[in-house]
């Protein structure tokens, strides 16, 4: 037999045998390629700035889940501030206070008075200033996260079906999943992004069409379109945060006041 021959069958067999290998890695690829298909980063300006916040320190001042604020004697009410439901509101009206907070480590009227510059001074714990620090993006994405946090500023805050949804999301611990103003994007490990998707974003589009789906997520946990897809149930029963089903806990006027805040939430550039 020609020695050629021989070695073309050699390299016949060597690729038979690839062949195997290959599939079995494009098998293992497809959840991956699905993935990549299916989801999208959730990314807004409220999910920066939590990122951030933690990132630069805020949070070891600030505790925003804590019940209890850091001491902090000498400052105006003893404490520092904890984000959301804390002594916060004594102290900024409004995101341009907050801004000042962040940029010069208190607002210009603070800055302007020669007794609170005093007592700044004595404080045990000061408000840094990151002016100079972080870039403007930064801090605007900061002071969108502080401002929401503490409620200030807040889309549809005017309309009481948004205010009493928004009430429910905080009482029912919703945001301690889905983040401030349901911004999402904190961790998963194992779901299809490896994140809890938001209410912001476009991942809602794909996984809520409409009120009856929006209701299914919270009385039952899922939803039945999705569930029929192979890979969305591959990654659900890998994924370690599942959603709660609520079931009764909230009536159906309860859920159109959720509907509502979601609404709010949209609206926003
Ligand atoms: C070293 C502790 C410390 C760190 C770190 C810190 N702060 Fe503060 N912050 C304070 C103190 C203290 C006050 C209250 C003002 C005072 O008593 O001087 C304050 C006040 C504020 C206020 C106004 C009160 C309120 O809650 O509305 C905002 C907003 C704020 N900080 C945001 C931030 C942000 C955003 C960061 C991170 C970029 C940050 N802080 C980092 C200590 C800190
Ligand atoms: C323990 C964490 C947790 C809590 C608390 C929670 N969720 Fe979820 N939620 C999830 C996870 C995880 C998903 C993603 C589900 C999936 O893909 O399987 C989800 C999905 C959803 C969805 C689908 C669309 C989307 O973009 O998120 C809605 C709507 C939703 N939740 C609403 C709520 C509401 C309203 C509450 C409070 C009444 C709430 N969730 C409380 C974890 C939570």
């Amino acid at each position: 037999m020609p020695a050629d021959d021989t070695s073309r069958r050699r390299r016949r067999r060597r690729r038979l045998l690839l062949l195997p290998v290959l599939a079995a890695a494009v098998l293992a690829a497809l959840p991956w390629a699905g993935r990549a298909l299916l989801w999208r980063w959730e990314d807004n300006p409220l999910l920066r700035g939590e990122r951030l916040a933690r990132k630069v320190g805020c949070l070891s001042c600030h505790r925003p889940e804590a019940g209890v604020e850091i001491p902090n004697p000498g400052s105006r009410w003893g404490t520092v501030p904890r984000f959301q439901a804390g002594n916060a509101m004594m102290y900024a009206e409004s995101c341009a206070d907050v801004e000042g907070f962040v940029r010069s480590g208190a607002p210009r009227a603070w800055l302007d008075d020669p007794e609170v510059r005093r007592r700044l001074a004595s404080q045990r714990l000061r408000m840094p200033a990151y002016e100079g620090r972080l870039g403007d993006d930064e801090i605007a994405d900061l002071v969108a996260y502080a401002c929401a946090v503490e409620g200030l500023d807040l889309a549809g805050a005017g309309d009481p079906q948004v205010a009493a949804g928004r009430a429910l999301a905080r009482r029912h611990g919703c945001l301690s999943c889905h983040g401030v103003e349901g911004a999402g994007g904190r961790p998963n490990p194992g779901s299809l992004g490896g994140f809890i998707p938001g209410f912001a974003g476009r991942n809602f589009d794909d996984l809520v069409r409409d009120r009856a789906e929006f209701a299914e997520w919270i009385r039952h946990g899922t939803s039945r379109r999705l569930a029929r897809n192979p890979l969305i149930r591959y990654f659900w029963q890998r994924q370690a945060i599942a959603m709660p089903p609520y079931g009764d806990a909230l009536s159906d006027e309860e859920i159109d006041q959720l509907w509502a805040w979601v609404g709010a939430i949209r609206q926003r550039p």
